[in-house]
């Protein structure tokens, strides 16, 4: 990471666990662990919980996040949650184009775009998620197809609201696998990332840019991820479950 230039963020992916109850006591366990983090802390919990993690975090530093949303500001499409109804709930991240959804609910970099700018017209900040899947990386075109899918889901977005944005670089073979990219492979990809960041928007705005590590990061090789320089916080689905090793990650990106 690299302090100077930008943001440390920590942000849990919940996906489909815990119920709104069980969101309150996990809540008020954090919160008191995390108060005096350096970096910034984020739950993103499911639609049903949101509310209550909106209240129990009220006047904390962690913020509360959703995990998807639908592109169109309301309509017919039942099932579906907008921007504008997060944004009313006091909702401040949402994830977008998460692998799960791109893999089972046949979301596309051109979705992706559309919820992105969505999310961003109604004053979200979004955790824009990109990712290779294991036959990609054998492949050797890792570096080349982050770089498009960042590229794709950023069309449309402006300078200023790139400060909303941050990417999650999350290889799809390292989720809930208990397999991780090596610090290096980490660095490498990030790097990718904020090198098309930087074909988009020029140099200085692609060094401000949050680029976390997503891929079964937990509290044993958090250290090593976040030192590197381009690895600027993390994106963690199971480890994000547990409070002592959810405030574990946290501490160590607060160092
Ligand atoms: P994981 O999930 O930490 O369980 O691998 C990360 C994610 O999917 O965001």
């Amino acid at each position: 990471m690299n302090d100077a230039m930008r943001k440390t963020v920590i942000a849990g992916n919940w996906k489909m666990n815990k119920t709104p109850s069980e969101t309150v006591s996990f809540l008020r366990e954090l919160i008191p662990g995390v108060k005096d983090a350096s970096c910034d802390v984020v739950v993103c919990v499911p639609f049903v919980c949101l509310q209550n993690a909106v209240e129990v975090t009220k006047g904390t530093n962690v913020k509360v996040g959703a995990q998807n949303l639908h592109f169109e500001p309301k309509g017919a499409y039942t099932g579906e949650v907008s921007a504008e109804m997060l944004r009313d709930l006091g909702v401040e991240y949402v994830i977008i184009g998460h692998s799960e959804r791109r893999q089972y609910f046949a979301e596309t970099d051109e979705t992706v775009n559309q919820k992105v700018l969505a999310a961003l017209a109604a004053g979200l900040k979004v955790i824009l998620c990109v990712g290779e899947r294991k036959e990609q990386r054998l492949q050797g075109v890792t570096n080349e197809l982050v770089s498009l899918q960042t590229k794709i889901a950023l069309q449309g977005v402006s300078v200023e609201q790139l400060c909303n944005v941050i990417i999650a670089y999350e290889p799809v073979w390292a989720i809930g696998t208990g397999l991780t990219a090596t610090a290096e492979q980490a660095d490498e990809t990030n790097g990718a990332v904020r090198k098309a960041v930087a074909d988009l928007y020029g140099t200085d705005a692609a060094e401000r840019v949050t680029v976390q590590y997503g891929g079964s990061m937990n509290a044993g090789n958090a250290d090593e991820l976040l030192a590197k320089y381009n690895v600027d916080g993390g994106l963690i689905g199971g480890a994000s479950l547990k409070v002592p090793d959810f405030t574990s990650i946290v501490r160590s990106a607060s160092k």
